[in-house]
């Protein structure tokens, strides 16, 4: 009888067969044994061949295929809506079609600014002597700035109201990507604000994006409150919570990017309603901070440096990062930044998890940063005198 109440055990236990009945016709424990043994060997097969049809499930489990058997097919993929279809055939044709040829490619430099640029002479000795290298844009969206560039008049896009960590902020961002995409030779768009400056010179610019086919979009995972904190389920079932990312609004794009970024209007709507300051009572999402790194982590994710070629310093472990005043511009400076090869993420969670990366550029460690922030208006005169000491290399 041990036998009998083993089987019963084992049988209450795999749920497999309706609730244990004894069975009048097999009295001798001899049968039972083997009938025992036949059904363990045939559990054991099916366990490790599992039926594969809707019959089999029906079959051998005792809740069906709904329940919580072990008989249960893997879930199917989740069906695509029309949308995502759309929006993945798009993607990848973009993706896969080889990058616009042209005779003359260009940088854009894309200056997403309140009023005025405090760097406008700075930036004049970058661009001085590349003409037809490189255009820029001004997106300014308080203040009409008063321009002592060339290179900088009539440069403006129309613009309209950023305000800070809101969809606004990417609205605005793309404004200057469709701008700039009108000009065919545009190969690279970058990024920038009114408190970023060059690290480098034109030409180590200049060949450090256009020989290279990826973005320089940085993107992590920080599982903390100021990372995937900000997840919100309605952005299911396009946008799942493990492919929530964080990373750095100061983008590079080349052009292929550019383009999906203005096709896509699925993630984008996704991030417009569920990812803004004030989300579900307290919990702020900030879609400059979000929606690129996650959209580009989810269509392509080999296609993405995971760092920004903008430098910020975040060491002082404050709500905003370090602002250089004047008499921090120094050479020594400069040549701790430009020497900088690895990156470096830290998670917002209390482990403060610090992820350090080397900065691969087409295979090779070399240094991470072309541009830096932020820098106040005062820093001026001390650019102009150290900056052709230390853009010389
Ligand atoms: C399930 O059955 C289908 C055909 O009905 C077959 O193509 C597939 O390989 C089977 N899967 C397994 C895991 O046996
Ligand atoms: C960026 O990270 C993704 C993983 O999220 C990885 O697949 C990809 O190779 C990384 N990009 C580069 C250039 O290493
Ligand atoms: C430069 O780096 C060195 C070594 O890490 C450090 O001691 C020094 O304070 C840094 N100087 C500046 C100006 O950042
Ligand atoms: C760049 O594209 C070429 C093919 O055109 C490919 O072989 C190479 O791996 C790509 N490099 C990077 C860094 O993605
Ligand atoms: C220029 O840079 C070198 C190091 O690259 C430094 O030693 C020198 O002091 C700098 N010159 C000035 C005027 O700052």
């Amino acid at each position: 009888m041990k036998a009998a109440q083993a089987w019963r055990l084992s049988m209450k236990d795999m749920q497999i067969l309706p609730g244990p009945r004894s069975r009048p016709h097999l009295r001798k424990p001899k049968w039972i044994i083997v009938l025992v043994t036949l059904v363990s060997v045939f559990l054991i097969c099916a366990y490790i061949y599992p039926p594969n049809n809707s019959v089999a499930c029906y079959m051998f489990s005792s809740n069906g295929c709904n329940g919580h058997s072990h008989w249960r097919p893997p879930p199917p993929a989740r069906e695509f809506s029309d949308e995502e279809i759309a929006s993945r055939v798009v993607i990848r044709d973009i993706l896969s079609a080889p990058a616009l040829q042209t005779k003359n490619p260009k940088i854009a430099f894309l200056f997403l600014t309140p009023g005025p640029l405090p760097f406008e002479r700075l930036w004049d000795m970058f661009f001085h002597g590349h003409e037809g290298k490189f255009s820029v844009y001004v997106h300014a969206s308080k203040d009409k700035p008063v321009h002592f560039s060339r290179y900088f008049i009539n440069r403006e896009i129309r613009s309209d109201k950023v305000v800070w960590g809101k969809i606004s902020m990417v609205d605005a961002e793309k404004r200057l990507l469709a701008n700039a995409l009108k000009d065919p030779d545009n190969q690279q768009f970058v990024l920038l604000s009114d408190s970023c400056i060059p690290l480098r010179n034109f030409n180590f610019v200049y060949n450090y994006l256009m020989y290279t086919n990826i973005s320089f979009i940085d993107c992590f995972i920080d599982p903390g409150p100021h990372g995937t904190g900000r997840y919100s389920d309605h952005m299911l079932p396009e946008v799942e919570k493990s492919d929530f990312r964080k990373g750095a609004q100061w983008f590079t794009m080349k052009r292929q990017h550019a383009l999906i970024v203005m096709a896509d209007s699925l993630y984008y709507t996704k991030f417009h309603d569920y990812c803004k300051p004030g989300m579900e009572g307290s919990r702020n999402c900030y879609s400059d901070e979000h929606y690129l790194p996650t959209f580009f982590h989810m269509i392509d994710p080999a296609g993405i440096a995971n760092w920004s070629v903008t430098h910020v310093d975040w060491s002082e472990g404050k709500w905003h990062p370090k602002s250089y005043r004047a008499r921090d511009i120094t050479s020594e400076l400069f040549r701790n930044i430009t020497s900088i090869d690895e990156s470096v993420h830290v998670t917002s969670d209390e482990r403060k998890e610090v992820q350090v990366r080397p900065c691969l550029w087409n295979g090779m460690q070399r240094p991470c940063y072309l541009f830096a922030r932020k820098f106040l208006p005062e820093t001026l005169d001390n650019l102009l005198l150290l900056f052709s000491n230390y853009t010389k290399a």
